[in-house]
């Protein structure tokens, strides 16, 4: 089991196990944490989207040019962002501190 620490939107902490293999998505749909992933994976929204603590940022494979591409679509982007679909824990990870951003795209206020 790896250990995630989600930080939410009112900065309470959140500390769970998940099993290796999942993605920080999943493992927050489990946690029910508020966090969409409207496409639930595919790569298709940016309602997913995640802050990875600087410590941990490095230490994530690199984002793939499809990830990076919806990235920029997210409201709120930052220099850690992740898409948290995209985001699969190992035993390396153990420990990551995962932020939610403090909203998500909103078409409205999107320019
Ligand atoms: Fe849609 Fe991650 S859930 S891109």
């Amino acid at each position: 089991m790896v250990k995630v620490t989600f930080i939410e939107r009112n900065g309470s902490q959140r500390v769970v196990e998940a099993p290796e293999g999942l993605s920080v998505l999943e493992i927050a749909h489990r946690h029910k944490l508020d966090i969409e992933g409207a496409c639930e994976g595919s790569l298709a929204c940016a309602t997913c989207h995640v802050v990875i603590d600087p410590d941990w940022f490095p230490k994530l494979k690199p984002a793939s040019e499809d990830e990076e591409d919806m990235l920029d679509l997210a409201f709120g982007l930052t220099a850690t962002s992740r898409l948290g679909c995209q985001v699969i824990v190992t035993r390396e990870l153990d420990g990551i501190v995962v932020r939610l951003p403090p909203s998500t795209r909103n078409m409205a206020v999107d320019k």
